[in-house]
């Protein structure tokens, strides 16, 4: 078992360089199975998910090899069709192999993923979807079991703009006969990066980064190499955590453009930022100011930022409203920051907070990866000794978390025991 000890308020200072985006490279990961050959994958983060996503592509038969931050990935020869529960479990994202496998295939069978502590996240939208395009699935004893002898392109409405839905639907669509539309499709960087690398790979795809996608599908994708943009998620959190510290950084090597909305929040809350090419540089003020927020498809507020903000709030000057549309129960962390002195209250889908002069470091626990990473924040702002228990969850969203702040002049250790 392993935790993280932190001794609070310490200003944080330097520079860090954002890593490749978590939720960019598992899908790109996935879209390797499409072609045949070498898949080459830059800039891809050092994480729990992405060895959970090098597992279940191992199990096909796919050889996966990295050096560093590149990922070869050769598709050549597939052994199986199986995503297996104890990986599935783990990591959601192993849907995406579903629509890959039957658009290169014709079959797939996938343990279904249940709901998780952040909510019930059903995979309805990808099920009819991948119908509409001409699967044939069933779903018995807890497994999706899909065939289809040829995807046929179709108009897809999304009921809601699902990042993994949208996904799922471009990766099959695009070996698919004849044109794709989604409508109401997800609009998201990570959405983007993965229209682009299908575009490399020889895949007809227009209209990503707004919600309708066309997909004109082709017999055959080639294999490819690209460079995973930079994680938005990664660099909000240590934005917030360098504003949380009252500290001034430099985070490099980040996409300003894909940051929007978070700027805007952090510079209500009184925070300072410069924006150079690819380098943010944020300064916390001398005190926060109160927020209201409400969690959105992107450019909306990301609900993957959600918890770390509250954390801000609970130091900032007045009342705080803070409402989570995305998933249901997405508050795991509001308990553990009342423990550390926070005056918080869950009113069902949002969280009320008022002023608090200061948090208090105490014994907490994490539930989730960015509910942890709230809790991190919290730590690096309180008075006294942090201690955060069951940090696996935050090592499948951040690579050397403790490394990386540590590096900016937190004390921040991992403890193992
Ligand atoms: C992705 C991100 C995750 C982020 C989320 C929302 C990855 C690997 N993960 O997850 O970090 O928090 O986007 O930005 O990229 N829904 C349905 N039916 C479906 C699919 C989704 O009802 O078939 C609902 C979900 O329960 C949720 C909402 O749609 O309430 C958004 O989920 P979605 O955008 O699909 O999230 P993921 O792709 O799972």
């Amino acid at each position: 078992m392993e935790r993280f000890v932190i001794q609070g308020r310490v200003p944080l200072k330097g520079k860090l360089r954002i890593p490749g985006a978590k939720n960019s490279a598992l899908p790109l990961m996935c879209a390797s199975i499409l072609a045949e050959g070498k898949t080459r994958l830059l800039n891809v983060p050092h994480l729990m998910d992405v060895v959970t996503m090098q597992q279940v592509l191992e199990g096909l038969g796919i050889k996966v090899v990295r050096k560093d931050t590149t990922l070869e990935i050769d598709s050549t020869n597939l052994s199986g069709f199986e995503a297996p529960y104890e990986l599935v479990k783990k990591m959601r994202a192993s849907i995406l192999v579903l629509g890959p496998l039957l658009a290169r295939y014709g079959k797939a069978e996938i343990c279904l993923p249940g709901g998780c502590c952040i909510g019930r996240r059903p995979v309805n939208l990808h099920l009819e979807g991948l119908r509409k395009l001409g699967a044939r699935i069933k779903v018995k004893r807890g497994y999706i079991e899909a065939y289809t002898k040829g995807f046929k392109g179709s108009p897809i409405h999304l009921d809601l703009p699902s990042v993994g839905a949208t996904e799922n639907l471009m990766l099959s669509a695009c070996l698919s006969e004849g044109e794709t539309v989604i409508k109401n499709a997800s609009r998201a960087p990570e959405v983007v990066d993965l229209a682009r690398f299908l575009r490399k790979m020889g895949a007809e795809i227009q209209g990503e980064g707004t919600s309708t996608i066309r997909i004109g599908g082709v017999k055959k994708l080639r294999s490819t190499h690209h460079s995973i943009i930079p994680d938005r998620i990664a660099a909000g959190t240590l934005l917030m955590a360098i504003v949380i510290s009252r500290g001034e950084a430099v985070l490099e090597g980040t996409r300003p453009d894909h940051l929007g909305i978070v700027f805007t929040k952090l510079r209500e809350m009184g925070a300072e930022i410069e924006v150079n090419s690819d380098k943010v540089r944020i300064k916390g003020g001398d005190y926060l100011r109160s927020v209201r927020i409400k969690t959105l498809p992107y450019p909306g507020f990301p609900t993957d930022l959600q918890p770390q903000i509250t954390s801000l709030a609970c130091l900032a000057r007045g009342t705080s409203v803070i409402t989570e549309t995305i998933f249901e129960n997405r508050f795991t962390h509001t308990p553990e920051l009342q423990k550390m002195g926070a005056k918080i209250k869950q009113e069902g889908a949002r969280v009320v907070v008022e002023e608090m002069p200061s948090l208090f470091g105490n014994l907490v626990r994490a539930s989730d990866i960015r509910g942890g990473a709230a809790l991190v924040l919290a730590g690096l702002a309180a008075q006294g000794t942090t201690i955060i228990e069951e940090i696996h969850h935050i090592d499948r969203g951040y690579e050397e978390l403790e490394g990386n702040l540590s590096q900016l002049g937190a004390k921040m250790v991992r403890i193992k025991e």
